[in-house]
């Protein structure tokens, strides 16, 4: 069968390896692809935009394409799905009513509010004075955000409430029409992807990944600079509990909206003293957690992806993982998150997969046969082990095989999940 994959990150180049790695899979066609997606046997990248469905729908037709699963949140809220199965054809992904749990956090906000899901308390904002006026009153630390797809940029957890003043008036003077300010919570952050047909859902391995640009977790948030799964803080115990209080209720709600949610529904989770509570959704799969969980997956994901889009989820069995550990490193170009450079040769990749390594690539291009950088975040190594330090001492040792000008990447990637057990920090 072929599969279609929409997207050119890290996530896809994760996707379509595991596809492949079925013999049931003949080809993958990524829309629009990465170096790495060019480069891998089986894989092919086309070269159409992801908000171009009728060119999309018309070439997974005539292709005779089984399944399309969609990578990013941009083409899911402009409505692909629903323009896709339309067309006929199966798709695994939200549509576009359903992919404003991510598109609009006061949309998420009052559906967990309503359906009783912990979230922390928040009030929406329409207008700057009312917001200003509010701020007057409330206490700091608090958090401003940005409703509509951001990029991550929307979110400011503001120490003072002059910072949350300013943090308001930026997005409102940026073009955002409609702001959330929500109480400040603390505690770690976990992943939650589960797979959902709109009834069913099961949880994929938890994971945990690391926003923010400088070693220690310091400097500004990213796209996500490193992950792993599954976490061991989601212990048994906790993952039921997640799945009473925040997935089964979530996906019960969208149903009762009458919304068919196909596809992965991720919880953005701060697992506080009190329990989980939900800082928000995305409609996705998660970028760099994607990378470290599917390397885990022994039960083929075609099966599981044609389960969801075909609402059948309920019959299949529990899904099988492989023992052990994954983790996965992300190398940046020089600058990011802000502006930085393109177009520099990338080497080495070869000798890191050698060492037993899998590199995921993500801002890359095929440039004359060369593998060159072509976004902020470049590429992701990730190993697999026994235990976290194996892992993380195998996905090193491949990156220092790798080269670009201006390469960048954090070296204590997975310190969570080791500086209790060992004297590795
Ligand atoms: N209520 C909150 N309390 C504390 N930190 C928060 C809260 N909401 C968000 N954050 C922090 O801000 C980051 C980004 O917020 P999030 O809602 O995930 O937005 P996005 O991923 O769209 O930028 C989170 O990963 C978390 O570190
Ligand atoms: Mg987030």
């Amino acid at each position: 069968m072929k599969v279609l994959v929409v997207g050119n990150g890290g996530r896809e180049h994760a996707l379509a390896w595991k596809l492949l790695q079925r013999e049931r899979i003949r080809q993958v066609i990524c829309i629009p692809g990465n170096g790495g997606t060019a480069t891998t046997k089986g894989c092919q990248n086309l070269p159409l935009r992801v908000d171009d469905f009728e060119g999309i729908a018309r070439f997974a037709l005539v292709q005779n394409v089984s399944l399309v699963i969609v990578g990013p949140e941009l083409p899911l809220s402009l409505g692909i799905t629903d323009y896709l199965q339309h067309e006929g054809l199966t798709v695994f992904g939200p549509s576009k009513e359903g992919s404003q749990i991510e598109a609009s956090k006061c949309w998420a906000k009052t559906l967990m509010q309503s359906a009783g899901i912990p979230t922390p308390g928040f009030e929406v904002f329409t207008n700057l004075s009312a917001a200003i006026a509010y701020l007057e009153t409330a206490v700091a630390p608090i958090v401003v955000k940005a409703d509509g797809l951001a990029a991550g940029k929307g979110v400011t957890v503001a120490a003072t409430l002059e910072e949350a003043k300013t943090a308001v008036e930026t997005l409102f003077h940026n073009g955002f029409s409609t702001v959330v300010i929500e109480e400040c919570v603390t505690g770690q952050e976990v992943s939650i992807l589960a797979l959902t047909d709109g009834v069913s859902v099961r949880p994929l391995l938890p994971a945990q990944d690391h926003k923010r640009i400088g070693e220690g977790d310091t400097g500004e948030n990213t796209g996500g600079m490193g992950a792993y799964a599954p976490a061991p803080l989601v212990t048994p115990a906790l993952m039921e509990r997640i799945e009473k209080e925040i997935l089964k209720p979530t996906v019960n709600a969208l149903r009762q909206r009458g919304i068919d949610y196909r596809g992965i529904l991720y919880a953005g989770l701060m697992i506080t003293p009190q329990g989980p509570t939900v800082l928000e959704f995305n409609c996705r799969f998660g970028d760099p957690e994607t990378q470290a969980i599917l390397p885990l997956l022994e039960t083929p994901l075609e099966e599981l992806l044609l389960a969801c889009s075909q609402k059948r989820l309920e019959q299949l069995p529990e899904i099988a993982w492989k023992p052990g550990v994954a983790v996965c490193v992300v190398a940046a170009a020089q600058g990011y998150p802000g502006t930085y450079q393109k177009g520099q040769v990338i080497t080495g990749i070869e000798q890191a997969e050698e060492l037993g390594a899998k590199v995921f690539c993500a801002g890359t291009q095929l440039k004359q046969q060369q593998l060159v950088t072509n976004g902020g975040r470049v590429l992701n190594v990730t190993a697999t082990g026994e235990t976290f330090e194996e892992a993380i001492a195998t996905a090193y040792a491949a990156m220092d095989c790798i080269q670009f000008e201006g390469m960048y990447y954090r070296k204590d990637i997975g310190h969570r999940v080791v500086s209790t057990t060992s004297s590795l920090d």
